[in-house]
């Protein structure tokens, strides 16, 4: 697959501003600041579709992305940045929560972690709370360039240890930066959409 069409669609913080069911979504979930925006654009060829920043909490809406006139790519915002306040974090758990188990247009949910560290607790929980509503199944393991050849296996197992995966579910090595890896994500996400 390749992604010719893509723009931001609609930005929402609960389900009546959500854009209308029908058309297939993906969403990207992970902890703040592990590079969900940056594969977004990746997957687009578009540098500032969606926006990235250095500092975690960038992302605090869930923001439709069009694609191809044909899908949707939901980015969710990310968990597990310390310097939010309590109620902002509860505000979050919520937004999450109503979409994830209220959307019927919602076919998969791909996960990242980062590749360099064990997931964390959260990201395990994320996961498990995802394989509860059969939306598991693939994750993504970003900033692939922050290390090397050789370190890539001992990561993926680590990751598919902490995550608990199966042999069926996938696990991609990505690149934002040295933009690798995004033939074989667009590929699944086909894969998906088709399924
Ligand atoms: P929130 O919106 O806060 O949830 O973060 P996010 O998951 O959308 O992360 P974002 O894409 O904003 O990226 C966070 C930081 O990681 C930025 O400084 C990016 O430049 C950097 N980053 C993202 N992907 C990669 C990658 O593949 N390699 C490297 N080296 N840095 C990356
Ligand atoms: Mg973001």
């Amino acid at each position: 697959m390749k992604i010719n069409r893509s723009e931001l669609e609609t930005v929402a913080v609960k389900p009546n501003q959500y854009p209308p069911e029908g058309t297939p979504e993906i969403a990207f979930a992970g902890r703040s600041n592990v590079g969900k925006s940056s594969l977004l654009n990746l997957l687009t060829g578009r540098k500032k579709l969606a926006r990235v920043s250095g500092s975690p909490g960038k992302t605090r809406t869930i923001n439709f992305y069009r694609i191809n006139d044909e899908f949707r790519i939901v980015d969710l915002p990310g968990y597990g940045y310390a310097k939010v306040s309590k109620s902002v974090s509860e505000g979050w758990g919520e937004m999450m929560e109503r979409y994830l188990e209220q959307r019927e247009s919602l076919r998969k949910v791909i996960q990242l972690v980062d590749i360099r560290h064990a997931p964390s607790k959260q990201d395990v929980e994320m996961y498990q709370y995802l394989r509860h509503f059969g939306l598991d199944g693939i994750v993504v393991a970003t900033k692939a360039d922050k290390i090397s050849r050789n370190q890539l296996p001992k990561q993926m197992k680590l990751i598919r240890q902490t995550l608990k995966l199966s042999a069926e579910d996938i696990v991609i090595p990505v690149s934002a930066l040295k933009k690798t890896g995004y033939e074989e994500l667009l590929d699944t996400m086909e894969e998906i959409l088709e399924a």
